[in-house]
């Protein structure tokens, strides 16, 4: 039985349209130690459970950030506010202007691992690497909490239909 090209190209399309649809918020994941210092943006990021503190990052396999964040073993998630779109976009290797993964378009400060957390930030949280497990293109880094803080007058970014945007009650 041959599959014909539309039957395996659908599911993909159909697939990245219903995600587009999904808003979510905007990290960037960073990580600095004797593997380097490297970040990525990062929209899958998720609670895992808050006993023992908790949370998960998907990057894909192609990101230096993947293997950097396993091998220093610790890494920083910071939750980007509405007005940092731009830091995205660089973490994103698509900048409007300066250079694609140029820690300079922001200011940076350390918490406990030492790894790069984003200042004006919406939230910060600074994890250890717990499990890591390749999933297809992508690797799912576990990390526990070692410290977190939040911005409360921070408004958080907001990502929907290739665009940014921000929250607003109804
Ligand atoms: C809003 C947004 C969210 C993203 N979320 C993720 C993500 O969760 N995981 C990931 O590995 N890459 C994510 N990316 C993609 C990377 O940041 C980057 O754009 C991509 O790796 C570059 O793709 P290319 O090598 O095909 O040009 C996201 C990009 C944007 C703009």
């Amino acid at each position: 039985m041959s599959i014909a090209p539309d039957q395996l190209t659908t599911p993909r399309q159909d697939f990245i349209a219903a995600m587009g649809n999904a808003a979510t918020g905007v990290t960037v994941v960073a990580t600095e130690g004797p593997a380097g210092r490297f970040a990525q943006t990062v929209s899958a990021m998720c609670s895992v459970t808050a006993d023992p503190p908790s949370l998960l990052v998907c990057v894909n396999e192609r990101s230096p950030l993947a293997g950097a964040a396993a091998r220093n073993g610790h890494f920083a998630v910071s939750v980007l506010s509405a007005e940092q779109a731009h830091v995205s976009d660089v973490f994103a290797g698509r900048p409007a202007a300066g250079a694609p993964y140029d820690f300079g378009c922001a200011d940076w400060d350390t918490l406990d691992t030492g790894s790069p957390l984003l200042r004006g930030a919406a939230a910060v949280f600074d994890c250890r690497l717990g499990d890591a497990v390749v999933s297809g293109t992508h690797r799912v880094l576990f990390g526990t909490v070692t410290a977190a803080a939040v911005s409360p007058d921070a408004r958080p970014l907001v990502h929907h239909a290739r665009t940014y945007g921000t929250h607003r009650p109804l």
